[in-house]
C-alpha cells in the first residue's frame, strides 16, 4: 500500500533515498493523474521514490469559486496511488503547509499570470506557484510532474523553476482523454449525462482548429470558434470564457502570420461547471 504521511518530517523519512519523483494534485485522482503517476515511476526507478502530494490549496480559489464544494476522496485517491506505483502519499492539513497562516510573502505569476485563465481568475496563478514553491521544498524532488491539461500552468511552473533556479526538473506529461474526446478532469464529475454532451463541444473545437493547421492561425480559430458558436445553442448551452491561440513561451495571442509552436487553448462553462482543455500545435505557415 502506498503510504499515508501527514507532515514533512514523515515525508522526509519514507523518501531519503534514490532519485525522487513527485506528483502535485488536488485529490479526486482520476486515470490522468495515474497516467503521472507511472510516469513517475519511470523517472524515479525501481530504488527511487515517487510521491504524490493531495492538497486542495485555498490560496489559489478566489472568492466564489468552489474551494468548499472541491472533491476530497482520500481514500479512493490512496487506491489510484497504490495500483499507479506511488510509494507515499502527502496529504498535509493546511496548518502543515501554512503554519503560519495564509502567507503574507507570496509568489507573482508576473504578466503570464494576468492573461487567459488569470484573467478569469485574478491571483490564481499567484496562489499555485506559492503552493508549488512550497510542496517542492517540502518534496525536495529530483523531478516533478505536470499535466499538460494545465498548459498555461505548466508554462508558468517552467518559469518560475528557470526564473528563480530551483534544482528540479519539471517533466510535462500528455492530457489524457476519455474514448470521446473529453479531456480528465476532477471536475468532470460533476457533469450530469446532458452537460457531458455539451461538454465535448470543447475538445472537437481543439480538433477542428488541429485540421485547419494548414490556413495558418486565423483558420485554426475559425474553425475551433464554429464548433463552440454552434455548442452556444446547445441544452444546456456552452458558455464561453475564451478561445486563443498563443505563443507557449508568453500565452500571449499569435499574429496571423505566426509560425512555429503555439497551444490552441479553451474554457467555457457548462452549467456550474468550469471546464480548459487545450493542444499543442506546430504552424507551417498558411498555404493559398
Ligand atoms: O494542478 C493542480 O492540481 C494544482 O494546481 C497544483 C499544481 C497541485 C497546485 O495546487
Amino acid at each position: 500500500m502506498s503510504r499515508l504521511v501527514r507532515t514533512a518530517a514523515e515525508l522526509h523519512a519514507a523518501t531519503d533515498k534514490g532519485r525522487r519523483a513527485v506528483v502535485m494534485t488536488m485529490g479526486a485522482l482520476h486515470e490522468g493523474h495515474a497516467t503521472l503517476i507511472r510516469t513517475a515511476r519511470e523517472h524515479a526507478g525501481p530504488d527511487g521514490s515517487v510521491a504524490v502530494t493531495v492538497f486542495v490549496n485555498p490560496l489559489q480559489f478566489g472568492a466564489g469559486e468552489d474551494l468548499d464544494r472541491y472533491p476530497r476522496t482520500l481514500d479512493a485517491d490512496l487506491i489510484v496511488c497504490q495500483e499507479a506505483g506511488a510509494d507515499v502519499v502527502f496529504a498535509p492539513s493546511v496548518d502543515e503547509v501554512y503554519p503560519g497562516g495564509a502567507p503574507q510573502v507570496r509568489l507573482s505569476a508576473g504578466p503570464m499570470g494576468d492573461v487567459l485563465e488569470g484573467a478569469v481568475r485574478p491571483g490564481h496563478f499567484d496562489g499555485v506557484l506559492t503552493v508549488v514553491a512550497k510542496l517542492l521544498h517540502l518534496t525536495r524532488p529530483d523531478v516533478a510532474l505536470f499535466g499538460q491539461k494545465d498548459a498555461q500552468q505548466l508554462a508558468l511552473i517552467q518559469r518560475m523553476v528557470a526564473d528563480l533556479n530551483f534544482p528540479v526538473e519539471i517533466a510535462p506529461v500528455p492530457t489524457v482523454r476519455e474514448t470521446d474526446g473529453l479531456a480528465l478532469s476532477s471536475r468532470n464529475r460533476y457533469l450530469g449525462e446532458a452537460d457531458r454532451g455539451t461538454a465535448l463541444a470543447l475538445s472537437r473545437a481543439l480538433r477542428a482548429g488541429e485540421a485547419a493547421l494548414d490556413g495558418g492561425p486565423d483558420a485554426v480559430r475559425a474553425a475551433a470558434s464554429a464548433v463552440l458558436a454552434g455548442a452556444a445553442g446547445a441544452t444546456p448551452p456552452l458558455e464561453l470564457d475564451y478561445l486563443a491561440l498563443v505563443d507557449p513561451a508568453t500565452f500571449a495571442e499569435v499574429p496571423a502570420e505566426h509560425t512555429g509552436t503555439a497551444v490552441l487553448a479553451v474554457a467555457a462553462r457548462v452549467g456550474t461547471t468550469r471546464l480548459i482543455d487545450n493542444v499543442p500545435l506546430v504552424i507551417a505557415g498558411a498555404r493559398s
